[in-house]
């Protein structure tokens, strides 16, 4: 996925371009680009990231009230100066920014070069703005026609905003796949991939759906589909404020979001938990309560972190709602032809909204007559305008790529779900319903409990911040978190870490272990403790370095591990909320002692709206 900002309206476009880019770079930085629209467009681009770009047009033209940017995540073409965006037409009349994929480029492309067409560029976006000005050219219409007639032709997914040399007063928008926010100001507006660029000049704004194409100038918003059907803008007020997107005093997105968890998680269940502590109401999936009673099947899918998430929900769904789970990864789900009958209901659990795989999971899922309800944190994103019902995280915005409180949202509202659905379904008694939903109120305390222990934390990686590899063992409702653990730190690190069942082990794993290979035990006591006492001696009789997570006082794990973190008690079915927050912890500061890029790794992007 990539970052799209616009403006046109009364001031200098230029700095809002770079600063709303700035916003989006976690959305996809390997190149960055603007086009600013005066008595001509101009078009300053280069690979990598805003801060080159700013360094590049240094010195240059960059007057102009109307202006396009870009940040890439390359899909068709590798990152370098050539194929960042904006792309500028054959013959020059149209400059284009795109964030998806053109699926047909290919045949497309052979066909304009078949009329002559050229292309400096590897991309698929290229051959859009060639097909759109060659309709421009040879039918001999408006901007805008020449636009959804070429987007008629187009197979894929689009968020794009794109500028005429012979209409240099306004901008044209659409979208189909990618999403794209329109910000209305006085006598301006704007146009981003989400709402982060739009929020410190206006609150208006307009979540442009599927197939919709907006004709803007500074003074006119004219909404209509590639049909050419009108559209009646939609204005909603965002109550996003600037300090959610800053980092304030935090040194990275990341860490900020790690210790935002106590914040984020009472926010997710704010409103949801009765004042007296009894019991649960997620209001979003209400409709399709009778649904989930009856369901003989819930599918989870998801990818990454929130599949990390599913595997937790998974063992709450069977545990206290007593209904069978499959969680399944969306991109194999989606090509599987799986089974999927009118009473299986599929939760698709998606931070951004916008993955394509779990879009496409969804939509296939929804063709077989399932019932879809989404978890997300994005308002007004691609997936939740897909579902039947939902419920959002409430997390605010996750900026940087790893995923840290969005997962522990995501659980939260997994775990109130089974309670909540166990409960209507009579496998889940009063009594420990209500244990359980105590024990939920007291995790933020919890977490800010353990966040104390960051320094010592710290301390711990240091010893470990240049292994080559390393395992994480989990039992039960922590087995997910050993697999979210192990991706936090490989992701950010670089550093190769797998999760595994601790009991798997002997099943292969065990041969890795020596005295070079870290392994993080997530040891709290549950009704496995003995077992992974049992695991942990296994892995020092072979010399590996053990770091355990373990429930506060724990003596006897202290005298085997090499290290023990604590967390304090809490029941098992909450666990999975404060074991993660250390592993989180170790990744991050892992990863800065060895120089990464915290918050845009390598190879990442914050959200896969490609396949
Ligand atoms: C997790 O840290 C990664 N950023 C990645 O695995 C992410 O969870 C995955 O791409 C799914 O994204 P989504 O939740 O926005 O759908
Ligand atoms: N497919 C286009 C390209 O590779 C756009 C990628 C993106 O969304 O950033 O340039």
């Amino acid at each position: 996925m990539c970052g799209i900002v616009a403006y046109v309206g009364d001031k200098q476009a230029y700095p809002i371009l770079i600063k709303g880019l700035q916003r989006l770079e976690y959305r996809g930085y390997d190149s960055a680009g603007v086009a600013l629209i005066n008595n001509g467009t101009h078009t300053y681009k280069c690979m990598g990231k805003v801060k080159d770009l700013e360094a590049h047009a240094k010195e240059q033209s960059i007057e102009g009230h109307i202006g396009i940017g870009h940040t890439r995540w390359a899909t068709h073409g590798e990152p370098n100066n050539i194929n960042a965006h904006p792309h500028t037409s054959m013959k020059g009349k149209f400059t284009l920014v795109h964030n998806g994929i053109i699926e047909n480029y290919a045949h497309l492309k052979k066909e304009l070069t078949s009329r002559g067409f050229t292309f400096q560029s590897d991309t698929d976006t290229e051959v859009l703005v060639n097909l759109i000005e060659n309709i421009y050219l040879e039918q001999n219409v408006s901007a805008e026609i020449a636009v959804r007639v070429a987007l008629s032709k187009v197979i894929g997914a689009y968020g794009l905003v794109i500028s005429c040399e012979d209409e240099k007063d306004k901008l044209i928008a659409a979208r189909k796949g990618s999403p794209l926010v329109i910000g209305v100001g006085e006598s301006e507006y704007f146009l981003a991939s989400d709402a982060s660029p739009i929020i410190e000049y206006t609150d208006q704004v307009i979540y442009m759906n599927d197939e919709d194409v907006a004709i803007l100038s500074k003074d006119d918003l004219v909404l209509k589909n590639i049909q050419n059907d009108a559209q009646k803008p939609k204005i909603q007020k965002i109550d996003l404020s600037i300090d959610e997107i800053d980092k304030g005093d935090y040194e990275h997105y990341m860490l900020k979001e790690i210790y935002e968890q106590p914040h984020s998680i009472g926010d997710t269940f704010r409103g949801r938990i009765s004042i007296d502590k009894t019991k649960i109401f997620l209001g979003g999936i209400i409709d399709v309560m009778p649904k989930l009673n009856q369901a003989k099947r819930i599918i989870i899918v998801a990818c990454g972190t929130s599949w990390h998430a599913g595997m937790v929900g998974e063992y709450l769904f069977e545990e206290y709602a007593r209904v069978p789970v499959e969680v399944e990864y969306a991109s194999e789900f989606r090509y599987r032809n799986p089974v999927i009958n009118p009473d299986d209901v599929l939760i698709a659990i998606s931070q951004s909204g916008e993955t394509a795989d779990t879009l496409a999971a969804i939509k296939m899922a929804k063709e077989k007559g399932a019932t879809i309800i989404g978890i997300c944190n994005v308002v007004g994103s691609s997936i939740p305008r897909e579902t039947h019902a939902g419920v959002y995280t409430h997390a605010g915005p996750e900026i940087g790529v790893a995923s840290t409180k969005a997962f522990s949202s995501q659980v939260t509202v997994l775990t109130m779900m089974a309670f909540m659905i166990g409960r209507k379904r009579g496998s889940l008694y009063d009594e420990l319903y209500k244990q359980l939903i105590h024990e939920l109120t007291l995790i933020p305390e919890k977490i800010e409990i353990i966040l104390k222990s960051d320094s010592y934390i710290k301390g711990i990686a240091e010893l470990y911040k240049n292994a080559s590899n390393a395992l994480y063992l989990g039992r039960g409702y922590l087995f997910p978190v050993a697999l979210e653990g192990a991706l936090k730190l490989k992701e950010i690190s670089y550093i190769h870490a797998e999760g595994y069942p601790a009991a798997e082990m002997k099943h292969g794993p065990i041969a890795l272990i020596d005295e070079n290979m870290p392994v993080f035990v997530l040891a709290t006591k549950d009704k496995s403790y003995e077992k992974i006492v049992s695991n942990i001696q296994e892995v020092k009789a072979r010399n590996g370095k053990v770091i355990a997570i373990v429930t506060e006082g724990d003596e006897t794990i202290k005298k085997l591990a090499d290290h023990v973190i604590e967390v304090p008690d809490c029941h098992e079915a909450i666990a999975p909320l404060l074991t993660v927050v250390p592993l989180q912890i170790i990744s991050y500061h892992i990863a800065v002692m060895r120089g990464c890029d915290v918050d845009q790794p390598r190879n990442l992007a914050k959200s896969v709206t490609v396949e």
